[in-house]
């Protein structure tokens, strides 16, 4: 229960609303602390490597049969919603989509809450991308304040809810996956702690960007470089909660060029485009000079130093570079590690994570 109306929770500041959620569904990466990301990333890494013997796949397929899920994604998804279908399959629920607005009651003018209450009669849990920067928050306050339950290991809990990105917000799954990749990739060199990662392109947009910012306040010594265009510079709130934590800091550099050197890792995004109006009947926007990756600057980034890309891609990677079969390049390994991760976040949300470590 929440004792605050839907309009006095959805006004908290997004810190704020963590301490409601609390480990009942994911809607921010603040809900997340050092030991729920090792935890999470352990949990992704076992379930990996039991799911390659039958008798694993077929452990992990019982775990959540019993339960059903709907996917609920009405703005375009590839990644999130086929990792989220995989995932959910591997621990053997049952699942439904609503991916199209136009072809439910939503275009009959029927509320988000209303939709949500409906989806919340039906099943186990709500899997949400939404265009609206709040969709998930309302989403979590009327599924906290539902009679109906789920008893998960002896507990009473709300029916979960996860974010599969709000708006352009946050997408807290993605930068989960993206601080797993960065793990497995940093394996022999000491983590992410005291990393350099240049997060370049849309950052103003880009929500895996936000998202991925507030996860690292969990690790000592990062330091952030952010490289976009003046028009889509990081939002100052970001910039604040850096300012606020010392073990994260941040500088504006010009260039992919300027600073490709000294990186540990490269977290390149397209231009979201899509909230131009104008601008999108005439084609995408392309990435300027300055902000596209190219193989030069492959063959000038460290030995040890990674580029990912939450995906989809457009101009902003040259497209040489997926030819250029270069261990350093990750992204594709970072959408396959997305599925493991999901499979950990819905694995841990119904308390079965345990038994995945104990197989
Ligand atoms: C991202 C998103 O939807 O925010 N995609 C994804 O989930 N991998 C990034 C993007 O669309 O640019």
């Amino acid at each position: 229960m929440i004792h605050l109306g839907i309009e006095e929770f959805i006004a908290l500041p997004e810190s704020e609303q963590v301490p409601y959620i609390g480990e009942n569904a994911v809607i921010y990466a603040q809900q997340f602390d050092r030991n729920n990301l090792e935890y999470l990333c352990r949990l992704s890494d076992v379930a990996r490597k039991i799911h390659k013997i039958e008798k694993g796949a077929d452990f992990l397929k019982q775990l959540l049969r019993h339960r059903l899920v709907l996917n609920f994604f009405i703005q375009p998804s590839s990644r999130t919603f086929l990792s989220f279908n995989a995932a959910e399959t591997i621990l053997g629920m049952s699942r439904m989509s609503v991916r199209d607005a136009k072809i439910s009651s939503i275009s009959k003018g029927e509320t988000l809450s209303d939709s949500l209450r409906t989806f919340l009669s039906y099943v186990d849990l709500v899997v949400m991308r939404h265009p609206e920067d709040i969709s998930c928050s309302i989403a979590y306050w009327i599924s906290a304040m539902a009679s109906r339950r789920l008893n998960i290991n002896g507990e009473n809990r709300p029916i979960p809810i996860v974010s599969g990105g709000a708006g352009k917000a946050q997408h807290p799954t993605q930068a989960l996956l993206d601080i797993y990749t960065l793990q497995k990739s940093f394996e022999n060199v000491g983590g992410i702690d005291g990393k350099t990662i240049m997060l370049v392109g849309d950052l103003k947009r880009g929500r895996t960007v936000r998202s991925l910012s507030y996860l690292m306040k969990n690790f000592n010594d990062v330091k952030l470089l952010f490289c976009a265009p003046n028009e889509y510079k990081m939002s100052q709130d970001i910039i604040d909660f850096i300012d606020k934590n010392d073990n994260i800091s941040y500088e504006n550099v010009d260039s992919i060029s300027d600073a490709i050197t000294e990186v540990d890792a490269i977290y390149m995004t397209r231009i979201q485009d899509e909230h131009d109006k104008l601008t999108h009947d005439l084609g995408h926007v392309k990435a300027e000079n300055k902000y596209v990756f190219r193989m030069e600057h492959l063959k000038q980034m460290k030995k040890e130093a990674y580029l990912l890309h939450p995906l989809p891609k457009r101009d902003e990677i040259e497209e040489a570079i997926d030819f250029a079969n270069d261990p350093r390049v990750v992204y594709w390994r970072q959408e396959r590690n997305g599925m493991w991760m999901r499979v950990a976040i819905i694995a841990k949300l119904f308390g079965v994570g345990d038994q995945i470590l104990d197989f």
